[in-house]
């Protein structure tokens, strides 16, 4: 990786244009503005209304944990004394000290990003709470924003509260298109304002299951040069790859071969690796664009949990990096057979009747129903969300994770939870679904009296 003084850094001003009107006008949040300086040796603060912590209940907080070399194993850690104290007081508005240097050297060890490069980080309610924050301090009512398409559903709302303007970038089971991307920007308008933001998620996306090639990545990040806008990087799956191949670089280790780093804002979640209802997130990237991220939080829910964020460093800091590394990896192998199991359901079941890629990464595979074109007008809603559910499986329609809405033919299923029975099941039903829809269209049912003569692939 480049060494610390060869990486050019875009200067504060840059993120001028990126910052919202809403997020500009926010006044820092006087109390925690100054908090920092609480930790001055020798002052004494009279600052915050923060409780006084001896009237608190809690005295020792006691946990076990597995061990990531020995699963078998367990040890039991405890948070107590000053370091419990700082668990069940206000704290840092970006985070809690210890777990943001942790944080900062996985990012360096994964990412060769060191720190003093103009980056850093900020903890938040799971990476989601960080996304909302990040669309809102940089996106203005009505803006275009460029998002992948097939996108997760839940950035979506985030979007059209703002009323902006969804430019829909294609992917394909490489991830992004680059070619669609630049198509879009080299055709934009001359009259309108580029957009500033690309949001994309390069590791087993939810809802393609697709993992971005390097090539895409490195043309994204040459497009985001040329065209100017920051790519919001959203990777929750990025722990959660078991492909063959080794794994690409980041976007946010990707930028470091570009002239200069800054254009790259990247969200990694604990919830698929640690525990989803701890709700631990954090963000990476431009200390401006943190900074407003950071001052967004001072005035809605003034930080995230403390004491989450202490029981996180504390199993962390016991494991190591090593130990992380380890536990991470026992995690996607796990995956990787759920992903063989329900894949080898599909070939049983859904042979001629669907087709899929493989994916690489994460918890789903997105699956097209080859439905003729008078079967629900090509869409899968009423194949999945009538038939398949009255069948008794569960699985989402396309259409949702679409930003502009529209039919599809495409299905998401998540793999995660389900045992190989029920996969079998399940995979079972949404055939009998399909082929149910097919009989009803025409495959030999009368439908209104008549024969429509669907064709039956
Ligand atoms: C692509 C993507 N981004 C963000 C999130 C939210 O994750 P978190 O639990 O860290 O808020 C999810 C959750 O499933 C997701 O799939």
């Amino acid at each position: 990786m480049a060494d610390i003084h060869e990486v050019e850094h875009l200067p504060a001003e840059y993120y001028s244009d990126f910052i919202s009107t809403a997020a500009k006008e926010r006044k820092p949040s006087p109390i925690r503005n100054l908090l920092p300086l609480e930790k001055v040796p020798g002052v004494i603060s009279l600052l915050a209304g923060k409780p006084n912590a001896s009237t608190f209940p809690f005295t020792s907080l006691s946990f076990s944990a597995r061990s990531p070399t020995d699963p078998t194993q367990e040890s039991t850690l405890t948070i107590d004394g000053a370091e419990l104290e700082a668990g069940l007081q206000y704290g840092d508005t970006a985070g809690f000290k210890p777990l943001l240097d942790w944080i900062f050297g996985l990012q360096d060890a994964l990412h060769g990003r060191r720190r003093g490069e103009g980056w850093k980080v900020s903890m938040g309610g799971g990476s989601q709470d960080l996304i909302y924050k990040a669309v809102n301090v940089m996106v203005d009512p009505g803006d275009s924003v460029l998002v992948e398409s097939p996108v997760y559903a839940g950035v979506i709302p985030i979007f059209h509260s703002l009323h902006c303007n969804l430019i829909e970038v294609e992917t394909d089971a490489q991830g992004i298109r680059s070619s669609s991307l630049r198509s879009i920007l080299e055709e934009w308008p001359a009259d309108k304002p580029k957009p500033k933001v690309l949001y994309t998620v390069p590791y087993g996306c939810n809802p393609t299951g697709a993992t971005a090639t390097l090539e895409r990545r490195k043309e994204v990040l040459k497009l985001a040069r040329e065209h100017n806008f920051i790519i919001l990087e959203d990777d929750p799956y990025f722990y959660l790859y078991y492909g063959k191949e080794p794994r690409y670089p980041s976007y946010f280790a990707l930028e470091l071969e570009e002239p200069e780093v800054g254009r790259v804002l990247r969200f990694d979640s604990l919830s698929k690796i640690l525990s989803a209802g701890i709700r631990i997130g954090f963000a990476s990237g431009p200390e401006a664009l943190l900074e407003a991220i950071d001052e967004h939080t001072a005035t809605s829910n003034l930080q995230t949990s403390s004491l989450t964020q202490a029981i996180v460093y504390k199993l962390l800091d016991s494991w190591t990096y090593e130990g992380f590394r380890t536990h991470t990896e026992m995690v996607s192998e796990f995956y990787r057979q759920k992903r063989d199991v329900f894949e080898s359901a599909m070939r049983k079941y859904l042979t001629g009747l669907a087709e899929w890629s493989q994916p690489e990464a994460g918890l789903f595979f997105w699956f097209k129903l080859l439905l003729a074109e008078n079967e629900g007008k090509g869409d899968s809603e009423i194949t999945i969300k009538t038939k398949a559910f009255e069948k008794g499986v569960l699985a989402l329609p396309g259409t949702h994770f679409l930003p502009n809405g529209g039919p599809t033919p495409y299905v998401r299923a998540s793999f995660s939870l389900t045992g190989e029975e029920d996969v079998d099941r399940a995979v079972r039903r949404i055939r009998e679904a399909i082929l149910d829809v097919r009989e009803v269209n025409g495959c030999g049912v009368k439908v209104s009296g008549e024969r429509n003569g669907a064709a039956c692939y």
